[in-house]
């Protein structure tokens, strides 16, 4: 079976146990502070288990794009030594919400496994909780009791919290799970050794396919564990390792997952997997990162300096290195394997095929820029290796490696091998030190400390009713208090809203609650997941209150303003720039609205005027809102409905259509787009290699943008006395350039004149021809003067003291003879420009230094010829 059929057969599979099967979710997470990707299948179901949100269908099944690269499930620094970790891969998964249990979650995986996949039963091993007296859990002997149904007892294992209790962070639903183990090892090493001894001992044939986790709790913030509102299942499967199984392979990297782009990573490089373990791991670590940064950037996240970009930028590096160090690369080579990666997973993954210019444009130059990096670095480490060398020491100090990891990205792994290359060590242990002294800072600087919620109405859904209207009547169903660095805070839930909370881009509303004679400044409105939060300062007086709660409309009309340009903008560009451009990110607020998008050139100053002239156009046509709250997907799509890679789309959106702009939109928006009024773009920018940006304003900013350009105007019209400023302006110019033609000319004519009138004047005495005094010139004069000597005197010291405007400046100008008798002019002014409270430097015949100190000019005159004497006379 190839990967796709036994993706397909799973799916098909639980389809006809009764359950949906549902897209995978984006790896990219929005709205939840305790993620930053896609960890396990269930992620996208998190409100589902809590009570947050409420359950439509009780059988769901899916493959979910993973990432496992930050955060409780980090798999980065292993992935590629071992053969059968990823950072992304995919988790097949069924799920019940509510509904069936233990008993079916267990036979079904036989079912499919043995049955269906036909997998030897002799080769599996179940793994189930032994049970944990501190928390107060049971063995699981329900789970146990399926497995003997269809295992022998020495093919069940009971296994401790960290094996067989699933939890996807630190806080958030968890329990107890069941593992389900294959031992790939031939017959003979079999009989050798029972596989049971090797399930959970990082044997790399011995290994965890498919994991059944029995939803039961919720973990606290304060480490408590609470009961769920009813019982789950979550089931992951790694497809990958599901493949390796099915195709008979020992590693995951041996599958027609990673064949393929290994192969062609073999023949870029001239190497063949399989004949050096070195070169195989740097193989494994590109063909895996590839996918990983592939699909991220198709999920719209590029990389970056910051959070979930950073971390796709350190994915990327490290394969850069793997490459550069082991297979021999220093161009770009990661994006020559995009193309075959799309051909192999663009029929399942369509944003592969769709992004796929995108894709390969970004990982280019980031690898450009990192390999540059890693040379700056390497030279870098080579100066640190001679400067130990010559202190006669053969070690790299910690904090040099720790810079070069810090600031160069060169994990302590590479400065060791080329430390090695070069006879060193690095002191590795004083390395820790300063990690743990960095992670240390970041932690105290990030720390946020988010009490548990304290429930006041069990409440499934905070629903947002703020598309209708501005205020409401409401209950704190929820709330909670943060403590951040500077300040503690408040976040409540309502049982309704008409606040917005921040998503999609645009920034959550402000107001206020009042009850009582007691009014609540919220100050921002958050949404995490399915909750809207609102933040406050203090907390009311009488919680259980009826609240009066009212957006800021003023506020909330120029964002809605912003927000509907937006739409307006994207339509534009595609229809001025061409159907590539897609939106990568935007940013909505009162004040301006900001929109990046795919589009590989500048965007000329014609074509921006051309956008801005269809976007005032479409708002002087006063389109109305369309709008669909509830729509089918299917139908939305049929309406040319934008979809944008990297959102998380339901079964139902809501559309908001304005004439021929037709996007997916959860945000606020105005009723007819004369509400507008207009659009002025202020500025065109580049994000990142392929991605442009946009910033714009709307309504009365748009006005007051547009005043302020003409205020501007008239000031430079009544300066230059003359309506047609540009023809002034031109005019000013061109007067300009004359005269500072003329000014160079008068002054080439006065150093003329002075070293025509100096030069008789000059004789040599004691083999030298000195002329030293102040003499008040500007530097270029006396530069001039200094430059108009020199060829004609070999023997000239020229030791000029000035000060113009109060300025003390000391010039040194040496004759080649006495530079030749080893006197540097660089040295004398630095010397002598103390007696100006000064300093400054040049070359061996030419050195300047300015001062403050006027009063000491004629001693650094002095001291400057003393120092010049004494030196040519030794
Ligand atoms: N959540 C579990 C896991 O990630 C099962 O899907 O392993």
């Amino acid at each position: 079976m190839d990967s796709n059929q036994i993706r397909e057969t799973f799916l098909d599979f639980f389809r006809s146990k009764g359950h949906r099967i549902v897209p995978s979710a984006p790896m990219v997470v929005k709205n939840d502070p305790t993620l930053m990707f896609t960890n396990a299948g269930m992620n996208q179901f998190k409100d589902l288990f809590l009570g947050n949100s409420p359950i439509r269908d009780r059988r769901v099944a899916d493959s979910q794009k993973c990432l496992r690269v930050s955060g409780k499930h980090n798999d980065l620094e292993e992935v590629g030594l071992d053969t059968y970790h990823h950072t992304m891969f995919e988790m097949l998964g069924n799920w019940s919400f509510g509904d069936y249990f233990k008993k079916e979650a267990i036979s079904w995986a036989w079912e499919l496994l043995v049955d269906v996949y036909g997998l030897p039963k002799e080769r599996l091993y179940a793994t189930i909780f032994e049970g944990s007296p501190e928390e107060g859990i049971e063995r699981d002997d329900e789970a146990y009791g399926y497995w003997k149904r269809f295992l022998p007892e020495d093919h069940i294992i009971l296994g401790n919290k960290h094996d067989n209790f699933w939890e996807m962070g630190d806080t958030g639903p968890c329990g107890p799970c069941s593992e389900i183990h294959y031992d790939l090892r031939s017959d003979e090493e079999r009989r050798g050794l029972d596989g049971r001894e090797l399930v959970n001992k990082g044997h790399h044939l011995v290994i965890e396919i498919w994991n059944l986790v029995f939803m039961q709790f919720n973990r606290k913030a304060d480490g408590r564990l609470e009961p769920l509102p009813a019982r789950h299942v979550d089931t992951g499967m790694g497809f990958e390792r599901l493949c390796m199984v099915l195709q008979g392979k020992q590693s995951n990297y041996d599958t027609d997952v990673f064949q393929p782009t290994i192969c062609r990573l073999g023949e870029m490089c001239g190497r063949r997997y399989g004949d050096d373990p070195k070169t195989d791991v740097a193989m494994r670590v590109v063909a895996d990162h590839l996918r990983a940064i592939a699909f991220s950037i198709a999920d719209g996240q590029l990389p970056s300096n910051v959070k979930a970009g950073y971390v796709i930028r350190r994915i990327l590096r490290r394969a850069v290195r793997y490459g550069y160090t082991y297979l021999g690369f220093d161009e770009p080579f990661i994006c020559r394997l995009v193309d075959g990666l799309v051909a192999q997973m663009g029929g399942q993954f369509p944003e592969l095929v769709a992004q796929r210019e995108l894709i390969v444009k970004v990982i280019e130059e980031e690898e450009n820029a990192f390999l540059r990096t890693l040379s700056t670095g390497i030279s870098l480490l080579e100066g640190v290796m001679s400067k130990a060398r010559s202190a006669g020491s053969d070690t790299i100090g910690g904090s040099d490696a720790f810079l070069l990891y810090d600031t160069y990205g060169f994990p302590i792994d590479l400065t060791e091998l080329i430390a090695s290359e070069g006879g060193m060590k690095v002191d590795t242990d004083a390395f820790a030190v300063e990690l743990q002294r960095q992670k240390e800072r970041s932690r105290n600087a990030a720390a946020v400390d988010t009490d548990d919620w304290v429930e006041l109405l069990p409440i499934v859904e905070s629903r947002f009713v703020g598309y209708d209207t501005l205020e409401s009547d409401v209950r704190i169903s929820r709330y909670r208090r943060v403590k951040a660095k500077n300040k503690t805070y408040f976040q409540l839930v309502f049982d309704h809203t008409p606040f917005y909370g921040n998503s999609g881009g645009q920034t959550g509303d402000k107001g206020y609650i009042e009850a009582g004679g007691e009014r609540i400044t919220v100050t921002d409105t958050l949404k995490e997941n399915n909750l809207t939060i609102h933040l406050v300062d203090r907390l009311p007086a009488d919680l259980a209150a009826d609240f009066h709660a009212v957006v800021d409309a003023g506020a909330r009309a120029a964002t809605a303003a912003n927000h509907t340009a937006t739409h307006l903008l994207h339509k534009a560009l595609r229809r001025v720039l061409g159907t590539h451009v897609e939106q990568k990110g935007s940013l909505v607020c009162p004040d301006y609205l900001r929109f990046d998008f795919s589009h590989f050139q500048k965007v000329t100053d014609e074509q921006i005027r051309e956008v801005e002239r269809l976007v005032n156009a479409d708002i002087r046509s006063d389109y109305a809102l369309e709008e669909r709250r509830d729509c089918p997907i299917d139908e939305a799509r049929s309406m040319g409905a934008m979809m944008l890679f990297g959102e998380k789309y339901g079964e139902r959106v809501r559309v908001i259509r304005y004439g021929e702009s037709v996007e997916l939109c959860g945000g606020t928006h105005v009723a007819r787009t004369g509400n507008i009024g207009f659009f002025k773009i202020l500025s065109e920018s580049a994000t990142s290699a392929g991605v442009r940006r946009i910033e714009a304003v709307t309504a009365q900013r748009a006005a007051e943008f547009v005043y302020g350009l003409e205020d501007t105007l008239r000031g430079i019209q009544q300066y230059v006395n003359n309506p047609s400023v540009t023809q002034a302006i031109k005019k000013l110019v061109e007067e300009n350039a004359e005269l500072n033609k003329q000014i160079e000319e008068g002054k080439r004519e006065r150093i003329r004149s002075i070293v025509e009138s100096i030069e008789p004047t000059l004789t040599e005495e004691d083999g030298i021809v000195l002329i030293a005094r102040q003499a008040d010139f500007l530097p270029d004069i006396v530069k001039g003067i200094a430059f108009g000597l020199k060829p004609k005197f070999p023997n000239l010291v020229f030791v000029i003291g000035s000060a113009v405007g109060g300025k003390p400046a000391l010039t040194v100008m040496l004759g080649d003879e006495i530079v030749s008798r080893g006197v540097d002019a660089s040295k004398v002014v630095r010397e002598a420009a103390k007696e100006i409270s000064g300093g400054g430097g040049g070359q061996p015949f030419y050195a300047t230094a300015g001062g403050k100190d006027v009063a000491g000019i004629e001693k650094a005159i002095f001291r400057a010829v003393e120092l010049i004497k004494t030196q040519l006379k030794r």
